[in-house]
């Protein structure tokens, strides 16, 4: 089954309640977390999720955009997250395991994610720890840029180290994602679909979510 994970850093942040309301026909509400340190722009943190999390019975899709997540993945996963995924690139192999360790024993979903540039072999040393891998398709920091189709074979490989390796793993595509785009994330094996512009900018929301889903 694919699901599909609005992005609400496309949502009006000042009507955020309504926003989460409008996108109740998807499968996750996607929060991306930026620091101004690991990427260029700083969006909304712990307090945010916090509010939002009695506002629907979605699971809230934490993407944490910042340096050493280890720091706050627990606070995170106390403020309501339900996944939340840390970049390889955030920290060291040591460090990141035991972020990954700190999700699960909240009994929440871990997840890793990767940039553009990072191999499919990065997720080698954490595959058998995570629930989801969430591959970039744009570089992360910003709403609105146009898919990566080159990130496709990534995405391949990957889906073929989960088969063999993982089979429960969800695997999770960000970034342009829209009703042209989408198909062939699907067709490349993602089974997760994030879309932040493409759904808060339709005229009719439900119908953009089921058209994205296929
Ligand atoms: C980018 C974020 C994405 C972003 C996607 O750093 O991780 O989740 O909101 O936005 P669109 O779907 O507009 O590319
Ligand atoms: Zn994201």
């Amino acid at each position: 089954m694919i699901k599909i994970a609005p992005s609400i850093l496309s949502a009006d942040f000042a009507n955020l309640e309504r926003d989460i309301h409008r996108i109740s026909a998807a499968d996750y509400v996607h929060v991306d977390v930026m620091d101004g340190m690991f990427v260029p722009n700083i969006s909304i943190g712990i307090p945010v999720v916090k509010s939002i999390r009695p506002t629907t019975s979605l699971p809230l899709d934490v993407h944490l955009m910042i340096e050493q997540p280890v720091r706050y993945v627990e606070q995170f996963c106390d403020a309501g997250a339900d996944l939340v995924t840390c970049h390889v690139e955030a920290d060291t192999e040591e460090n990141l395991r035991a972020a990954l360790e700190k999700i699960r024993a909240k009994g929440k979903k871990p997840g890793i994610v990767l940039k553009p540039k990072t191999p499919a072999s990065a997720v080698l040393p954490f595959i058998d720890m995570v629930d989801i891998i969430l591959v970039m398709t744009v570089e992360p920091g910003f709403g609105g840029q146009k898919f990566m189709a080159d990130m496709m074979p990534k995405v391949q490989t990957i889906r073929g180290y989960i088969d063999a390796m993982n089979p429960g793993c969800e695997l999770e595509v960000d970034g342009g994602v829209d009703p042209a785009t989408a198909p062939i994330c699907i067709a490349n094996g993602a089974n997760v679909l994030v879309a932040g512009s493409s759904v808060y900018q339709a005229e009719d929301i439900p119908a953009r979510i089921a058209q994205l889903r296929g």
